[in-house]
């Protein structure tokens, strides 16, 4: 009897110390603070959602322990039944509508918040954004047909709607301050929105599994004042795509310094400083003796190219000793 309450009261305390460090910081357990306007409506569907919820968990579990308690066996011998309770039609019937209404209730509130979360508000004039998905990396086109990777520069309070497409296998856009995640999928466009009402940085991760370096397959959305997103998309990001075609792409399987990891070594292989060859390799993918590259290039044009190679050429490539003299 004493253990069995010493039990119940471990249990109890165990599932209040949980409780509070839940509700101190959100543990991972509950969305992460929107600040977009489609993030928020997420929120506050979940919070109605979890507050209906808990109250029936709270319900349900404290008449199930006093149930127990209370027709305890005290004694009786197992084989005796115990006492017999029959219909309750007055009860079935409350128990059946108040779920009715309690459903109801969560689909008016679900229902009221979804086309806020699906659309943009009518008066914006949108940015227009492309995101397309690559094994392993994200790229971006900007309406002046600059390009990024890995990291969204947008202008802070500005409406972006989001063409999201993908060349290879299925990924999924997910930054969860700025809304819910949507797939890029091969063969077909997908369309979401954001509005970052405070300058930041917010993190990504791609959310669908797509390949050996899926988790390496981050995003980024910074956003700035309309001067910096002018300055970035006018000529920084083009200044520097050698630069994030490297570090967003290339470094993923080959390495920071291309010392190889999961692809070989290239710090030393001629290739990733001549133009036409790496070309081809990018645009087309290559099948070594130790695995698949796959075509993470197909959509660059050949300035991004270029800008690759005198980039590798500057940082990365040490030419391998000639004439096999090595000493
Ligand atoms: Cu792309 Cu996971």
């Amino acid at each position: 009897m004493r253990r069995k309450l010493s039990t119940f009261v471990i249990a109890v305390l165990v599932a209040l110390a949980t409780a509070g460090v839940a509700a101190a910081t959100n543990g991972g357990l509950t969305p992460v603070q929107p600040e977009s306007p489609n993030a928020s409506h997420t929120v506050t569907a979940y919070w109605v959602i979890v507050g209906f919820t808990a109250v029936i968990f709270f319900l349900v579990e404290g008449l199930l322990v006093a149930f127990i308690w209370k027709y305890r066996s005290r004694g009786r011998g197992r084989d005796v039944e115990g006492p017999q309770v029959h219909g309750h039609s007055r009860l079935e019937v409350i128990w059946t509508v108040i779920p009715v209404l309690i459903l109801s209730a969560i689909a008016v509130v679900v229902f009221f918040q979804l086309p806020k979360i699906d659309a943009a508000p009518a008066s914006a004039h949108p940015i227009h954004i492309t995101v397309e998905g690559h094994q392993f990396y994200w790229q971006f086109d900007y309406p002046n047909k600059t390009r990024s990777i890995n990291t969204l520069y947008v202008p802070v309070g500005a409406v972006v709607d989001l063409k999201v497409v993908a060349t290879d296998v299925i990924h999924s856009w997910w930054i969860p301050a700025l809304g819910g995640k949507i797939q890029a999928i091969p063969g077909r466009v997908n369309h979401t929105w954001f509005m970052a009402e405070k300058a930041g940085a917010y993190e990504g991760q791609c959310a669908e599994l797509c390949g050996v370096y899926h988790a390496s397959m981050t995003a980024r959305v910074v956003a700035e004042s309309q001067a910096a997103y002018d300055a970035y998309i006018g000529a920084q990001a083009a200044a520097t795509i050698g630069k994030q075609e490297w570090s967003g792409v290339c470094a993923t399987c080959h390495g920071n310094l291309g010392q190889g990891g999961y692809g070989p070594n290239i710090a030393t292989n001629a290739t990733v400083v001549q133009v036409t060859g790496l070309t081809a390799i990018l645009r087309n993918g290559f099948d070594g003796p130790t695995g698949a590259m796959p075509p993470v290039g197909d959509t660059w044009n050949s300035t991004q190219i270029k800008a690759l190679v005198a980039y590798v050429k500057k940082n990365v490539y040490k030419a391998a000793p000639v004439g096999g003299t090595t000493p």
